[in-house]
């Protein structure tokens, strides 16, 4: 099922600051970021020769990413995606297998405007797990 890894998510209390750092500490190339309102999040992206990095921060009142710094303060990653060929028949063999698909279990357009599901962390090792189509 599972295909290339398309992305490493980092959720960061301060982008300036972690952009920054990618930038002059690491010597990263870092895009301008991206404001994604449905999604509650600004994002900024780092393409390495091998997969990219996300870094995320909250945006607006309701950011599915506030919980999560405020239990890590300093940021921590968030989730990994994995690609998949057909994202319906993924969900439809993991639902099968008994794992939570959250939300309403329809895939929605991510930030790379490709169809995406996120799988419940509790269902695999505690790390929260982002499908995405390709
Ligand atoms: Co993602």
């Amino acid at each position: 099922m599972l295909d290339r890894l398309n992305h490493i998510a980092i959720a960061v209390p301060d982008l300036q600051t972690a952009t920054r750092q990618y930038t002059e500490t690491l010597g990263a190339t870092v895009s301008e970021p991206i404001e994604i309102a449905e999604q509650g999040v600004t994002v900024v992206f780092i393409e390495l020769p091998n997969t990219k990095i996300e870094l995320l921060e909250p945006l607006g009142e309701n950011s599915p990413i506030s919980g999560f710094l405020e239990k890590n303060p300093s940021g921590g990653i968030h989730h990994i995606c994995y690609e998949v060929a057909d994202i319906l028949k993924a969900r439809d063999k993991l639902q099968a297998d008994g794992v939570r698909i959250l939300g309403d279990g329809e895939p929605k357009i991510g930030a790379h405007g490709k169809p995406v599901l996120f799988l419940h962390p509790k269902d695999f090792q505690g790390t929260l797990i982002e499908l995405e189509e390709v």
